[in-house]
């Protein structure tokens, strides 16, 4: 008791080595501490580290995987412009991920050329950064809706795929049977 009423106001530091370290703790730390909440802010918008491709790896990002949906089986189909706004227009849109974008005549044409078929074999299938289905799960007619809308608005010429089966979906009757 005697000895910190000897010590009058010193406080807890005794000795220049201790004065030392708390001013060291008070003004540097809190600079890196700074540095750190800095860092830590601006890192949000970064594309992940390591993306070769920061375009793509957003696009993987934003696309839809693993939901549960629970509907009509005997829903009527949708229309290729309703697929392609729903599924497609992540990419094909903006043209994100080297896709096709919509409209783009001089990009779209030598896809065109290697016809209807092969156009939705990958869209079904997958190409390059494309996923199987586009990534969504729409059912085959659907996907070949969306390909000959998208198709279409750059120049084609493909009938949209009607409904198989005797749905009465309004489908045009004159739909070419393909190849
Ligand atoms: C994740 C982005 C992405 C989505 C979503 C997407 N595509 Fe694609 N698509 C691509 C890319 C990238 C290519 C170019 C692939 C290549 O040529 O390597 C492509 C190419 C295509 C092609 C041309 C294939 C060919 O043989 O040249 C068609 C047709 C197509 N997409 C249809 C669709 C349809 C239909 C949907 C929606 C159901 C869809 N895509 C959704 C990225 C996407």
């Amino acid at each position: 008791m005697s000895d910190i009423h000897d010590a009058g106001h010193a406080g807890p530091i005794k000795s220049p080595k201790q004065l030392l370290t708390t001013v060291i703790l008070a003004f540097v730390l809190p600079v890196f501490a700074i540095i750190g909440l800095v860092l830590y802010v601006t890192a949000g918008n970064k594309p992940a580290s390591g993306a070769a491709n920061p375009e793509l790896a957003v696009a993987h990002r934003i696309q839809k995987v693993g939901f549960v949906e629970v509907r009509d089986a005997n829903r009527p189909l949708r229309s290729g412009e309703e697929v392609f706004k729903g599924q497609c227009a992540a990419c094909h849109a903006t043209g994100a991920a080297g896709a096709p974008k919509l409209g783009d005549t001089a990009t779209w044409a030598p896809r065109i050329q290697t016809g209807f078929e092969a156009l939705v074999h990958s869209a079904l299938q997958g190409k390059g950064a494309m996923a199987p289905q586009g990534g969504g799960d729409f059912n085959d007619t659907e996907i070949a809706r969306g390909v000959a809308y998208m198709a279409d608005a750059a120049g084609a010429n493909f009938p949209e795929p009607p409904a198989p089966a005797a749905e009465g979906a309004s489908a045009p009757a004159s739909a070419a049977s393909g190849s």
